[in-house]
């Protein structure tokens, strides 16, 4: 057996792609390693391989279309109900439409529907495959979460040999069970992050903001989620959001909202991770009409917010509760002393001298702070992998618990 993906709910989708006849074996492993599988076909796939085959080899009627005329095939439902969705073959006609939100099929329709992992194995000629367009789309797919399954190497029905194929079924089953399989090990734990900037009125239409994109926190919620956990995200003002289903957003606005959500929630919580930019400074009125210019300067008095991550640190119980610190001079002795004084298992510590790290990037580049003698240095990486090192951070402290 190529994998177990005992009770793992797979959408399989079918494209118009030569390697359409792959994947009736490829449904029949699925089913081996204990799958539960439903098929999606696009109608040009059905002119390579029956829908018949399918529907009887996964023992469920095959989606080929949004609507018959008579009924609808509903896609959110079915995008709702999958644990992972796969398209195999796919072809470079699907990469483009999915790249780009073009829902003129019931695979596309669901795609954009789905909120769980979505993985791909194109399947295309070398031409095709090395072609700009094809690559772009890629990227953009890969941008969007989902995972590319390699293709293979060798002869291809044109003709020619070389990159293009699709992936052999057995290599798919292991890729599938080893994503699928990745750890759950925060599964039934609750998690907040507080993510994203915050805005501080100073009248209707005036606010005093940072440049955090939020980018950092949200990656941290989703793969939190990715492992089990239930999380809460509490998200300052940010164009960015989560679509995970395991992720509930509460968005907020000012360091005041921001700390009665986190307060709310912190006595059913077990873990806590502070990475919002959340203000030190709030105005101490705010105007209730727009402030009007006058001759000569302006001052405004400002007023302390409250520190959300040390007042967590402070009545905290058996919580696990991160920070993070984004220093620019004398950055360890700053973030050691956060560490002690907001009582936290662990800050995590971003340089402003590092290139591509903190705000506005995608990537980031990290130092995981449990004491002065134990700090760990990680390379420069994109803010899905940062995630993933300090989540396995936050995981180990879980188990040692
Ligand atoms: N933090 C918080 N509430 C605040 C300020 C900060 O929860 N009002 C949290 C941040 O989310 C972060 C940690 O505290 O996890 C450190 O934030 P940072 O802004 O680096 O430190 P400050 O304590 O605000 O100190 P300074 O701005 O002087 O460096």
């Amino acid at each position: 057996m190529s994998g177990n993906l005992a009770s793992k709910k797979i959408i399989l989708c079918i494209t118009g792609s030569i390697a359409a006849y792959k994947a009736a074996s490829l449904t029949r492993l699925l089913i081996k390693a204990q799958a539960e599988v439903r098929v999606i076909m696009t109608p040009s796939a059905c002119a390579f391989i029956s829908p018949l085959t399918l529907s009887t080899l996964s023992k469920h009627d095959v989606h080929t279309e949004v609507s018959d005329g008579n009924s609808w095939n509903n896609h959110v439902e079915l995008g709702l109900w999958a644990d992972a969705m796969i398209i195999a073959p796919c072809t470079a006609t699907t990469l483009g439409k999915m790249a780009n939100g073009i829902a003129d099929t019931m695979l596309v329709a669901t795609y954009l529907s789905a909120k769980c992992p979505v993985f791909i194995a194109p399947a295309m000629d070398l031409d095709m495959w090395i072609h700009p367009s094809t690559k772009a789309n890629l990227t953009k797919l890969e941008s969007y979460g989902n995972g590319i399954i390699p293709v293979g190497n060798g002869e291809l029905a044109s003709g020619l040999t070389g990159e293009g194929r699709m992936a052999e079924p057995e290599d798919i089953v292991t890729y599938l069970s080893k994503k699928l399989a990745a750890n759950q090990d925060l599964a039934g734990k609750t998690v907040i992050v507080t993510a994203g900037p915050t805005h501080e009125a100073l009248d209707p239409v005036r606010f005093i903001g940072n440049r955090s994109s939020g980018k950092m926190g949200i990656a941290i919620a989703e793969e939190c989620a990715n492992r089990g956990a239930k999380v809460q995200l509490i998200l300052g003002p940010s164009n960015l959001n989560s679509n995970h289903a395991n992720v509930t957003t509460f968005n907020v606005t000012s360091a005041e909202d921001m700390y009665q959500s986190a307060i709310a929630k912190f006595d059913n919580c077990d873990i806590a991770v502070m990475a919002a930019a959340v203000a030190d400074y709030t105005p101490q009125t705010v105007s209730d009409i727009k402030i009007k210019k006058k001759d000569g300067d302006l001052s405004i008095p400002l007023k302390r917010t409250k520190d959300i991550a040390a007042y967590l640190g402070s009545i905290k119980k058996n919580q696990i509760l991160i920070g993070f610190a984004l220093e620019t001079n004398d950055e360890i002795f700053n973030a050691n002393r956060k560490l002690q004084k907001k009582n936290l298992d662990f800050i995590v510590l971003n340089s402003l001298n590092d290139k591509g790290a903190g705000f506005q990037h995608d990537t980031n580049k990290i130092r995981i702070i449990k004491s002065e003698s134990d700090i760990k240095v990680y390379p420069l990486k994109n803010k899905t992998d940062v995630a993933i090192d300090i989540v396995d951070e936050i995981a180990a402290f879980q188990k040692k618990k």
